[in-house]
């Protein structure tokens, strides 16, 4: 029986372990801190700082000399990226776990080859004849010269042909454009059967696969580009971990190991298709369906495992960043469920159970939210799944277009509207159309897009980010900038290091010495220093201006790529040259900013006072007009717990609490109990506390200490104010789900706040006075309430009470109008006997003339059906003088009404107001027993009146029987 992937994760650790390693758990696949890289692509990430000799000496972290584990790494955008090799192969993937050795300037090249060849082949028993080694065979432009020390030190364990020289490309391992780097060593395996695969080294060929690459971390890449030696030399492995599972199971692919085992039976259970078969769309004579099923079952497999770390590890498939990077996966993923193993309803969350079972004992975090983790998946998968038919079917549309036209591209607009309104990801009409051998018209695509942002941004500010991610050529000839003036200054001397613009093209360029930025010139600049504040944390960038005698130039945001504070906007006035002395000046909005960060971390307190410890930060924004923030909660808030998060709140900022930040070791930072990160967040070495009410001194002295109920502690990088009091108020405006689990609050502080709150009280009182006043008042106070409800800004929980409010009044009027009709009809029924009593009669017929007080029409009805009743056969015509409202003149209005008996007769009520509504200055009609009219001229009602009884008289006399 081969050793499980368990016994193989377990055994390297302690291989490690026995010689002298620590066992280092996992860092979080998503470094929240980094917005550089977009998800843990290596083992060696979290130990950067102990790498460039940045970590503090005295912490635990710092004194680090060995490390091993097994790290979660997603390769899935940036510079490290698998996601389209993923499924087509037996040996890719977006997730996968990297077994690492590391030494930070302690052992290097002999222990790290002598240690791997003996695990490989002693402890796990490899056949040596099957390894192959590479090494670093120099780079002339780098000066660099081969690596001579790890090839004498291979070729004391393998034949001279089995040790391969490498290029820059496949043996000098980097971890991004900068960071710390150096050659390495890879050792591959042949899996032919006959040992013929020599030629296959990094040859990309499933026969021959790297399975461990040993870096000898030598160097640091700085922002210039140059290499500048480390003072310490470390070692940083790597070793695919699912690739060596599958060697030492002997399985011909990574997903036929135990590792995939059970996701794939869970796969099948879960959606009926066929038993997998492993078969490849290269495998010659395979029938394409089948591969393409095959495929399926490996992409929804590497693809469920990703969403299920990263989710669990605290992101989101979102719209942008490392969120839409989830998204598209999640996509493809349905996409293949969709339209090979014919499942049409969300499937992919039925998955994750498997995965964490197969996982959660090497990586426990798995454990924690399971439930939080499949909702988001199945809300994800829901709405794309609302779209998806229609999509594809416009996809086979614009394929079967394409062909029919002999085209083999699938056009651009078609792409777009699969994007813009279907929500297909680019990537994934790609993949759709190769597998019908067409290609995408990517620069109509491209250009379509540019259009459509171009109209987004015509709506909205421009683009401050373009300038964010600059080639390291022009980086390098800037020097970075040092922004500790944000914290303290909002006016600044400074001298100008670069300025960058774009060309018409979109290509940055960066202003030599001679060259001026002018008036209306869009750019980037860049300051020696700055007390401008780069967007970070949640927080907006500041805008302001920069000026100095006949020139400003406006600042529109400020980003922080890197080192290099980016203050990007417009040249107003003057002209702009590299070198140039100038003032920065903050905009004064910073104020408003800084009090809505610090309102944010009470509010994050408040929060989880209010509703349990369960409340984990999941976003936040805060600009100069308000605080957003989103947490998870599973439902949404009551009136009443928003007041009280409100109350806590405002407490605080009563009690005028003076606001400390510090900046302290992490390690020392993580004792203090209570301390408020971002869930999964990954924090540098140093981190800055930022704790409102208690100084840091003192809960550093004191970590156990009660603080942690009474104030607000966390990490955070922001601008804050001096005292709570500065904040002056808080309130809640909104309150809404935004995803399953995720509540998304906005928060007011200041005069904004006080008057959102002033208008929700307002309002909420008219409502109570509406309430208890005369009924007749509501109409117009109701219709004046609803309106300002929709325009005002006012607090969540007065939006709740007074929506209930409006429901009360609206039932009111609604009784109101119910019982007028009631009381009207009352009236016409009372005065019914009287007419009647009085009712002349020609032979057996009653004829009923009379004027009746003001009521509606159907009271008159109501009136007339009484009067048939008691009457037997009769003639009627009633009139009323209906008096002036807000909304109408005075009218008139008559009803005539004859019993059927009398139509053959040739007395038609219809004939009848004919005759007379000409009296109220009006007409109308009807049904030969029924017939009204209406007219503006109220006084003429007696008149029609009479003049309608002589008619009656008229008409019953003539018809009478001789
Ligand atoms: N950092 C190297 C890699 O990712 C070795 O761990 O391959």
């Amino acid at each position: 029986m081969s050793k499980t992937a368990a016994e193989i994760r377990r055994e390297f650790i302690e291989f490690f372990q026995q010689r002298g390693h620590e066992f280092v758990p996992s860092a979080p696949v998503v470094p929240h801190d980094d917005p550089t890289l977009l998800f843990t692509n290596a083992g060696m990430n979290q130990f950067k700082p102990l790498f460039l000799g940045q970590a503090t000496a005295t912490s635990a972290f710092g004194r680090l000399k060995r490390a091993a584990n097994s790290q979660k790494c997603i390769r899935a955008g940036g510079k490290h990226n698998d996601l389209d090799d993923v499924g087509h192969d037996t040996y890719h993937h977006t997730f996968f776990e990297m077994l690492g050795n590391w030494s930070f300037g302690d052992y290097f090249k002999v222990e790290a080859i002598t240690w791997a060849w003996e695990l490989l082949t002693k402890v796990w028993g490899m056949a040596p004849e099957r390894l192959h080694a590479t090494y670093f065979g120099g780079d002339a432009d780098e000066g660099l010269a081969p690596d001579e020390e790890a090839r004498d030190l291979w070729r004391a364990l393998l034949p001279a042909e089995r040790i391969h020289p490498g290029n820059k490309k496949d043996n000098f391992w980097e971890m991004g454009d900068t960071g710390p780097c150096g050659p390495c060593s890879e050792i591959h395996i042949d899996l032919t059967p006959d040992l013929s695969g020599g030629g296959l080294v990094n040859a990309g060929d499933a026969r021959v696969i790297e399975i461990w690459n040993l870096v000898f971390i030598q160097f640091n890449r700085g922002p210039d580009g140059k290499l500048t030696p480390l003072p310490a030399k470390h070692v940083d492995t790597g070793m695919g971990f699912e690739r060596v599972a599958a060697v030492l199971q002997g399985r011909k692919s990574n997903y036929e190991t135990d590792v995939f085992a059970p996701i794939f039976s869970a796969i099948r259970e879960v959606t009926g298709a066929p038993a997998y078969t492993g078969a490849l769309p290269t495998d010659p004579g395979v029938d394409p369906a089948r591969a393409l099923v095959d495929v399926s079952y490996r992409v929804i497999a590497d693809h469920i495992r990703t969403l299920t770390f990263a989710i669990s590890d605290g992101a989101v498939p979102d719209k942008e960043g490392r969120g839409y990077v989830l998204r598209r996966i999640l996509r493809r993923a349905v996409r293949y469920g969709w339209q090979y193993l014919h499942v049409h309803e969300p499937f992919l969350y039925k998955l994750v159970p498997a995965v964490t079972h197969v996982m959660a004992d090497a990586f426990p975090e798995l454990r924690a939210r399971p439930g939080e983790v499949i909702a988001v998946i199945h809300e994800e998968e829901a709405s794309f799944g609302r779209t998806l038919e229609r999509g594809i079917a416009l996809f086979e549309e614009a394929a079967a277009n394409a062909e029919q036209r002999h085209a083999a591209v699938v056009q651009g607009v078609d792409a777009f509207k699969l994007h813009d309104t279907y929500g297909f990801p680019i990537d994934l009409t790609e993949i759709m159309a190769a597998e019908r051998g067409l290609r995408v018209d990517i620069g109509e695509y491209e250009r379509l897009m540019e259009e459509a942002r171009a109209k987004a941004r015509a709506g909205g500010r421009d683009d401050t980010r373009e300038f964010v991610h600059l080639p390291q050529e022009i980086l390098s000839r800037i020097r970075p900038t040092d922004d500790a003036a944000k914290y303290t200054h909002t006016r600044l001397a400074a001298q100008v290091t670069g300025i960058i613009r774009m060309t018409p093209e979109g290509v940055p360029v960066l202003l030599g010495a001679g060259e001026s930025l002018r008036p209306g010139d869009r750019a980037a600049v860049v300051t020696d220093h700055t007390c401008f504040y780069a967007e970070a944390g949640g927080q907006v960038g500041d805008l302001g201006e920069i000026v100095a005698p006949g020139l400003r130039f406006e600042v529109e945001d400020t980003q922080r790529p890197g080192h290099y504070v980016q203050h990007v906007g417009t040249l107003v006035q003057g002209a702009l040259v590299p070198g140039a002395a100038v003032e920065l000046v903050v905009d004064p909005k910073r104020a408003a900013i800084m009090r809505n960060h610090s309102g944010t971390h009470l509010l994050n307190w408040a929060l989880r006072e209010v509703l349990g410890e369960h409340v984990q930060q999941k976003g936040s924004l805060v600009d100069p007009d308000k605080t957003r923030f989103d947490f998870s909660h599973p439902r949404p808030l009551t009136p009443e717990e928003l007041d009280r998060i409100e109350q806590l709140t405002n407490e605080q900022i009563a009690r005028d609490l003076p606001v400390y930040a510090a900046e302290v070791p992490q390690e020392e930072a993580l004792r203090i109990r209570g301390l408020r990160a971002v869930f999964g967040e990954r924090y540098p070495d140093r981190v800055r506390v930022l704790s409102i009410g208690a100084p840091v001194e003192e809960l550093l002295a004191d970590p156990e200490s009660a603080a942690w109920r009474a104030y607000s502690i966390e990490f955070c990088g922001g601008t804050h104010v001096a005292r709570t009091a500065e904040i002056e108020h808080f309130v809640l405006t909104t309150e809404e789900g935004i995803a399953k689990g995720i509540r998304r609050i906005v928060g007011l502080t200041g005069a904004p706040a006080r008057i959102a709150a002033e208008i929700g009280q307002a309002l909420e009182q008219r409502a109570v006075a509406l309430l208890a006043g005369p009924p007749s008042e509501i109409p117009a106070g109701l219709a004046e309430l609803q309106n300002t409800l929709q325009t005002a800004t006012l607090t969540a929980s007065s939006r709740v009470r007074l929506r209930a409010q409006v429901a009360a009044l609206q039932q009111v009027v609604k009784h109101e109008q119910k019982s007028a009709v009631a009381d009207a009809a009352g009236v016409v029924l009372a005065r019914v006997a009287e007419v009647v009593s009085e009712a002349e009669r020609i032979s057996d017929t009653a004829i009923v003339v009379a004027e009746f007080p003001d009521v509606p029409l159907e009271a008159l009805k109501t009136g007339a059906d009484a009067i048939k009743q008691r009457c037997g056969s009769v003639a009627i015509l009633l009139g009323v003088r209906v008096a002036a409202t807000e909304e109408q003149p005075a009218k008139a209005l008559l009803l005539a009404a004859v019993t059927p008996d009398l139509v053959p007769q040739g007395l038609k009520a219809g004939d009848l107001v004919k005759a007379v509504s000409g009296h109220v200055g009006g007409g109308g009609g009807g049904s030969p027993t029924m017939a009204q009219a209406g007219g503006k001229n109220p006084d003429g009602v007696p008149a029609a009146l009479s003049v309608g009884a002589a008619w009656l008289r008229e008409k019953l006399r003539a018809g009478r029987p001789q």
